[in-house]
């Protein structure tokens, strides 16, 4: 069960299906990015017994994520490069509290909710898709996701009592879904629904 407070919207899908050099691009360094965020983790909470394996089994899966995506890229013809993040990330990261233990039970959820919604737009691209390849690829990596999402979560509990987690939960899943309401100059896998009236990509 993904525990998020909206669905994606078929205008980011529709967009989406119109920019998919972009999207993999932005897939490329997301996964890049989720397996630098478990490190950071390893990093930060030496002493967080529970987190060690499993955070460590998840960033070298993401790691594989990200060869498997500019694979793909590399398939389409595609330049790896830099690319301007959407805002997604930067403003979740605002919702995390500074004290600890909130910390990181805030910091174990926002990652488990960036997983979810990575499965869910994953399962949107997934179904729209009309290239098997690249529907494959998407359908294929989605349930790793959802694990991952599993195991933020699993770990959020260890780390705090489970009504704590699930009132937190229950406070920044309609947080994430309320940013990606923002309109988003560009679509990336993490934007917005919609670009405001006069951007390009
Ligand atoms: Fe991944
Ligand atoms: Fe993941």
């Amino acid at each position: 069960v993904l525990r998020l407070a909206s669905r994606t919207d078929p205008a980011w899908t529709a967009l989406a299906l119109e920019r998919l050099d972009d999207v993999l691009l932005d897939h490329a360094h997301c996964e890049k990015k989720a397996a630098g965020g478990a490190l950071r983790l390893l990093f930060q909470y030496p002493d967080a017994r529970a987190l060690q394996e499993p955070l460590a089994a998840l960033a070298r899966e993401e790691l594989e994520h990200f060869e498997r995506t500019l694979a793909e890229l590399q398939r389409r013809g595609v330049e790896f490069r830099r690319q301007k993040p959407s805002a997604y990330g930067g403003r979740l990261r605002t919702l995390v509290r500074g004290r600890e233990p909130e910390r990181l039970v805030d910091l174990l959820l926002v990652s488990a909710l960036i997983e979810a919604r990575s499965c869910e737009r994953m399962q949107r691209l997934a179904e729209a898709i009309e290239e098997p390849q690249l529907a494959g690829f998407y359908a294929d990596l989605l349930a790793c996701e959802a694990r991952h999402h599993q195991v933020y979560v699993d770990l959020a509990c260890e780390s705090a009592d489970s009504q704590v987690v699930a009132r937190r939960l229950a406070e920044l899943a309609p947080a994430e879904a309320a940013i990606l309401r923002e309109p988003a100059p560009f679509v990336r896998m993490h934007s917005g629904s919609a670009p405001p009236p006069s951007a390009s990509h």
